[in-house]
């Protein structure tokens, strides 16, 4: 790709010079001087704000960037984005990813830059980042926040958010009084950063290292490490070269490249988020990624990462232990060694540098996995035709060959207002089940990990089936089957299931069932009514296009088939 600067875009007045000399002028009201003005421009694309803690340092960041793209000869111009805070915005975040996704590539796209640096890392801006730059076209490449160190309390180690669930299930059984609860509510969260375990952000920043969009080690370095700041002054260097290299995402994510990534979401125990976002990812570079496909990958991949939520460790110990390149050579024999990254290399050249050091405590070896294989599985059956996911992973191993009693809800305030009721009929080796909590009926929140019922959590029940059309947060854990397609809110098979009926998992079928025959299942939705479409603005442009999680929930016309 030709580097053009600030003449490329122009904005139409019918007259080109007039355009150009008029946009010349503009941006030396900014100070810039004639010989700035001529560099290649990197756009660098923020998502900070008040209402995201994750992405505090983003303003040191920006100037480490900067540094980087002024020491290689470009100009850095940065330009913000929609930000989203996970834990700041309702109903929930992965509404607004693609609306951040659109953001990012109309501002890419635009605007005159030849290449952009793309700052993220919370949940669903990471991958809004990548959708969009794909589309747009032009080189990027990511750099993340870098994650949360651990606070501390009572002498445990804590760090967002597994051990925030796991102690708020103490506070629910009664272990620990409120006084407790809201002292340890200030050590969960102790630094800037993305959540310090393997949830959806940290999976997300691995996914990102392995498919070739971040440079190599940049996905674990702590927010507050210095190795961060270094990793931005490198990213914003690298992205003037890739500038005058011309090289576009499109040349990066690819088939292999896509596969590169599933197998580290697998092999990190990552969250079933990056299920979706990695699918949506390749679909807008034109590669299909389908649930057997993924199940294919799984049945051959191994569990290395030792960290929480399917371990014990956090974000820190596996930067320390080798992060992603470490990870990566355990897994050289499944990888694609010739696909490229924004580095300018191989993965063969890459993982012929890296360094031998690897702390097994951290990241096993393929020969001792956390989990031989399938940490992370599609399943299928009458419940689910398009496909569910379930973790198995994080899973008591006991529920994943299951059969049990259905208990109802029908909705999230259904099941906020009866869970806990000390009437409610549920025994432990009940299924919990959710309805309407996909993305159209509720716009697909993280509450596929249902309460235990207190009455169960007074009995010592601390994992029980639970399904549901929902996600689940990547910090979360337990035997929860997610993503169950069709969703309710539009007639799928999980519609009609009832109170009592009979409900089987299995993880060696990779199967979700509902003991009922077709006919009844088609007798029981006949009278099915689909929720209105909002009549305006963004949740009806939502509602109308939104696809199932098999497809990444991204838009239909946003897809590479979407655009024709
Ligand atoms: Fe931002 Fe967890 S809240 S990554």
């Amino acid at each position: 790709m030709e580097i053009r600067g600030l003449s490329r875009g122009l904005t139409n007045y019918g007259d080109r010079e007039f355009s150009l000399y008029l946009r010349r002028a503009f941006a030396k009201s900014m100070g810039f001087s004639d010989a700035m003005l001529e560099r290649p421009i990197v756009g660098i694309a923020t998502a900070g704000g008040g209402f995201n803690n994750c992405h505090r340092t983003t303003p040191e960041l920006v100037t480490a960037v900067s540094r980087g793209v002024l020491a290689a000869g470009g100009l850095p111009l940065e330009f913000p984005t929609i930000s989203l805070g996970e834990p700041f915005l309702s109903p929930t975040s992965l509404v607004f990813r693609n609306l951040m996704a659109m953001d990012v590539e109309e501002m890419i796209r635009a605007q005159p830059m030849d290449s952009v640096v793309l700052i993220g890392g919370c949940d669903k801006t990471l991958p809004a980042q990548l959708m969009g730059a794909i589309s747009a076209g032009k080189p990027a490449i990511s750099l993340v926040v870098g994650p949360m160190m651990t606070g501390g309390f009572e002498g445990t180690r804590l760090g967002a958010c597994t051990d925030c669930r796991a102690w708020w299930a103490r506070y629910r059984a009664g272990e620990l009084d409120d006084l407790r609860i809201r002292e340890l509510e200030s050590n969960l969260a102790t630094t800037a950063g993305t959540c310090a375990v393997m949830g959806t952000a940290s999976t997300m920043a691995c996914v990102t290292e392995a498919l070739g969009m971040s440079l190599p080690g940049s996905a674990t370095p702590p927010a507050v490490h210095a190795e961060r700041l270094r990793v931005a002054e490198a990213t914003g260097a690298r992205a003037v070269a890739l500038a005058h290299e011309g090289v576009t995402p499109d040349r990066i994510v690819t088939e292999r490249s896509v596969d590169n990534a599933l197998r580290v979401l697998l092999a990190i125990g990552g969250s079933t988020n990056g299920a979706i976002h990695l699918t949506a990812i390749a679909g807008r570079a034109g590669v299909p990624l389908t649930l057997e496909h993924f199940n294919a990958i799984s049945s051959e991949t191994p569990v290395l990462v030792n960290l929480k939520p399917v371990g014990e460790h956090y974000m820190e110990q596996f930067h320390a232990a080798g992060g992603v390149g470490a990870l990566l050579r355990e897994l050289t024999p499944l990888l694609h060694p010739e696909t490229i990254s924004v580095a300018g290399e191989t993965l063969a050249e890459r993982l012929a540098r890296v360094p031998a050091y690897v702390d097994r405590a951290v990241i096993r070896s393929a020969g001792e996995p956390i989990f031989a294989r399938e940490g992370l599985v599609a399943l299928f059956g009458n419940l689910a035709p398009n496909g569910a996911i379930l973790k198995a992973a994080a899973a008591d191993a006991r529920l994943l060959e299951h059969e049990g009693r259905a208990v109802v809800f029908r909705d999230l305030a259904d099941m906020a207002a009866r869970i806990d009721a000390p009437d409610l009929d549920v025994e432990p080796n009940d299924v919990l089940v959710l309805q309407n909590a996909g993305p159209i009926g509720a716009g697909m929140p993280e509450a596929g990990y249902l309460p235990i019922p207190k009455k169960l959590l007074a009995r010592g029940v601390r994992d029980m089936l639970r399904i549901s059309d929902a996600r689940m947060s990547g910090t979360a854990y337990g035997a929860v089957v997610l993503h169950i397609s069709p969703e309710a809110a539009v007639g799928g098979p999980l519609a009609a299931v009832r109170d009592g009926d009979r409900i089987r998992v299995s993880l060696r079928e990779k199967r979700l069932d509902v003991a009922l025959s077709d006919t009844e299942i088609a007798a029981r939705l006949a009278e099915f009514v689909r929720p209105p479409v909002p009549r305006r603005g963004y949740a009806k442009l939502y509602a109308e296009h939104i696809l199932g999680p098999e497809r990444g929930c991204d838009f239909d016309f946003l897809t590479v088939e979407g655009q024709g």
